[in-house]
C-alpha cells in the first residue's frame, strides 16, 4: 500500500484564520432565496416567512458572513425596490437569470434573517446599470442612525436600529461580457473607485472589496487585476476571485486535483496585487476574497437550464440545482484545503451558493430540507479549523492527471489554536484506485489524544443525496486512525475526505 508522511510543527506557521473564510452567499437566483430560505406557507415558517429547518441547517453548517443580493443579478437591481411595504413592492424583469423578481425579500428583512442564522452581511453594489449615488443611497438607508431621509425611511419601514453593514463589494464579476454594465478594465476601475471614494466619505473604515476576474481563464485574467488594482489600490482592501470546478468528460482524476488550479489562480493574483503594491511603493497589502467558490456543473445550466424565451419569466424557476456526489464532496473539501492554505492572504471567502442552488442544502416546497454531500466538509472544516494555519511537510506518492501533470496523491492543511490546545488535520485521498496509509508526525504539538477521525468516501463514489434518500452519503468515524508515540496513523481509501480533531 503506498504510504505519506506529514511533519506538523506550531512554530512554523502561514496565518491566523480569519472566520470569513467560512463565508456563503445568497443570490436572488432560482428558488435560492424564494422556496428557500423564505417560504410564508411551509409549516416550518416564522413570523416573518423565514424557514425555520433551514435556519437550523444554515447554523449547522457553520457560515459565518454571507454576500447578498449578487452576483449577476446585482447589475441589475434596484436596491429601493426590496424595501417597504411589501403590497408596494413591484415586480420586475431579472435580466441575469431571464426571470421575474417579486422583491417580496429585499435588505431589511435578509438582514434581519441574517441575525436568526448569527452571520454577517457582506452586501454588494449595483455597479453595472447603476453607479455612485445609487450605491451612496442604500449605504446611508443601511448605515446611518437616523436624521436623514433614507434612514428615517428604513426606521419607517420598521427597522430602528441600522444595518452596520462593514463589508461591500463593488458590483460584480464586472470582467465578464455577460455581466449588465460590462466595460473595459478601466471603465471599471474609474467607477469603482470612484463609488470607493465616495462611501469612505461616508464611513471611511468600511471594508470594500474590488472585483477581479471571474475566472483565471477569462482572456483578460492578470491584466483585469492589474488595471483595476493600480486605479483603486488605495481606496478598496480586497480583489476578488471566482472560480467553479466540473468533470471534463470522465476525467475524473484531473477534477479530483481542482485544487491544483484553485492554489495557482490564489499566488497569480497575490502576484499581481504585490506587484501594484511595488510599483506604487505602498505599504498597504491588498488581500482576498474569494468570494465565489464551487463545484458547479456549469455546462448542464447553459445546455438544460437556460431560460431564453422572451414571453417566458418565471418567479423562482428550478436553475442550477446541482445534486453533489462523494466525488464533488471530495474535491470540495480539498478546495477548503486550497483556502485554509492561503490563509495569510484569503482573508474571506463565500461558498456560492448556500440553499438550492448550487448549494449544500437543498429544500422542497412544502416538503422538507436536506444536507447535500458537500454540506458535510463545510461543516466539519468551519468547526474544527480554529487558530492558525500550520505550514506543512509532506511527502506523498503521487498521480498522473491529464490537466495538470503530476501532483500529490494526497492533499492536506493543518490546524492549530494556541489558546485551546486544539488541533485539526484534513486530508484528501486524490487516487481513484489506491487506498494511502498516511503518518503524521505530531510530536511537536503535544497531541496526547485523537478526538475524532471521520471520512467521506463511498465504494460508489456518484452516490447522492437526494429527496428520497437525503442520508444516502454521510461521513463515517474513520477506525484506522490511532495515535502512538507521537505519531498518528490513518489509512485513507481512495476518492476520499478526512478531518482528524487531535487534541
Ligand atoms: O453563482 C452563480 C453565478 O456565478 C453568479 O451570479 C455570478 O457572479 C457567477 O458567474
Amino acid at each position: 500500500m503506498p504510504h505519506a508522511h506529514l511533519t506538523l510543527d506550531p512554530h512554523f506557521t502561514v496565518g491566523r484564520i480569519n472566520r470569513r473564510l467560512f463565508g456563503s452567499f445568497v443570490e436572488h437566483l432560482g428558488r435560492c432565496v424564494y422556496d428557500g430560505i423564505y417560504e410564508p406557507g411551509h409549516p416550518t415558517a416564522n413570523s416573518q416567512g423565514f424557514r425555520t429547518d433551514v435556519i437550523a441547517l444554515v447554523r449547522e453548517l457553520g457560515t459565518t458572513t454571507i454576500r447578498y443580493p449578487g452576483g449577476n443579478f446585482v447589475s441589475g437591481y434596484r436596491w429601493e425596490d426590496g424595501v417597504g411595504p411589501r403590497a408596494q413592492r413591484p415586480n420586475r424583469l431579472d435580466l441575469a437569470w431571464h426571470s421575474t423578481e417579486s422583491n417580496d425579500v429585499g435588505l431589511d428583512e435578509f438582514a434581519g434573517w441574517l441575525k436568526d442564522v448569527d452571520a454577517d452581511l457582506m452586501y454588494a453594489v449595483n455597479l453595472g446599470t447603476r453607479g455612485t449615488q445609487e450605491a451612496l443611497d442604500v449605504l446611508e438607508y443601511a448605515n446611518i442612525d437616523s436624521g436623514t431621509a433614507l434612514s428615517d425611511q428604513r426606521i419607517a419601514n420598521g427597522t430602528p436600529k441600522p444595518h452596520a453593514i462593514g463589508m461591500w463589494c463593488l458590483g460584480n464579476e464586472m470582467d465578464g461580457p455577460w455581466q449588465l454594465g460590462h466595460g473595459t478594465a478601466m471603465d471599471y476601475a474609474q467607477l469603482a473607485g470612484k463609488t470607493a471614494r465616495a462611501m469612505r466619505q461616508i464611513d471611511p473604515d468600511l471594508e470594500l472589496v474590488v472585483c477581479g476576474s471571474s475566472s483565471a481563464t477569462m482572456p483578460t485574467f492578470g491584466e483585469w487585476e492589474r488595471t483595476v488594482l493600480l486605479e483603486t489600490y488605495h481606496d478598496v482592501d480586497f480583489i476578488s476571485c471566482h472560480a467553479y470546478y466540473e468533470p471534463h468528460g470522465d476525467d475524473f482524476a484531473s477534477f479530483l486535483a481542482s485544487a491544483v488550479s484553485m492554489d495557482s489562480f490564489i499566488e497569480s493574483v497575490v502576484a499581481t496585487a504585490d506587484h501594484v503594491k511595488a510599483v506604487l511603493h505602498s505599504e498597504k497589502t491588498i488581500n482576498l476574497s474569494f468570494d465565489e467558490w464551487n463545484v458547479w456543473y456549469q455546462s448542464r445550466y447553459n445546455e438544460v437550464d437556460k431560460i431564453t424565451d422572451a414571453n417566458v419569466w418565471p418567479q423562482a424557476p428550478r436553475l442550477l440545482e446541482d445534486s453533489y456526489s462523494v466525488l464533488d464532496a471530495v474535491v470540495f473539501g480539498n478546495l477548503m484545503i486550497a483556502l485554509l492554505r492561503h490563509a495569510d492572504r484569503v482573508t474571506s471567502a463565500s461558498l456560492a451558493q448556500l440553499v438550492n442552488v448550487i448549494a449544500p442544502i437543498m429544500t422542497e416546497p412544502n416538503g422538507p430540507a436536506w444536507r447535500q454531500s458537500t454540506f458535510y466538509p463545510f461543516a466539519i472544516t468551519s468547526r474544527l479549523a480554529q487558530g492558525t494555519v500550520l505550514e506543512l511537510k509532506l511527502s506523498s506518492p503521487t498521480v498522473h492527471t491529464d490537466a495538470y501533470g503530476e501532483v500529490s496523491m494526497i492533499d492536506s492543511v493543518a490546524t492549530h489554536d494556541e489558546t485551546t490546545g486544539a488541533s485539526a488535520v484534513f486530508l484528501v485521498n486524490r487516487s481513484l484506485t489506491e487506498t494511502l496509509d498516511v503518518r503524521i508526525d505530531v510530536s511537536r504539538l503535544g497531541v496526547s489524544r485523537i478526538v475524532s477521525a471521520e471520512t467521506l468516501h463511498d465504494a460508489d463514489i456518484h452516490a447522492k443525496n437526494t429527496l428520497d434518500d437525503p442520508l444516502r452519503v454521510t461521513p463515517h468515524s474513520n477506525g484506522t486512525a490511532s495515535l502512538d508515540a507521537g505519531t498518528v496513523t490513518v489509512t485513507l481509501p481512495p476518492v476520499s475526505w478526512t478531518a482528524l480533531a487531535l487534541h
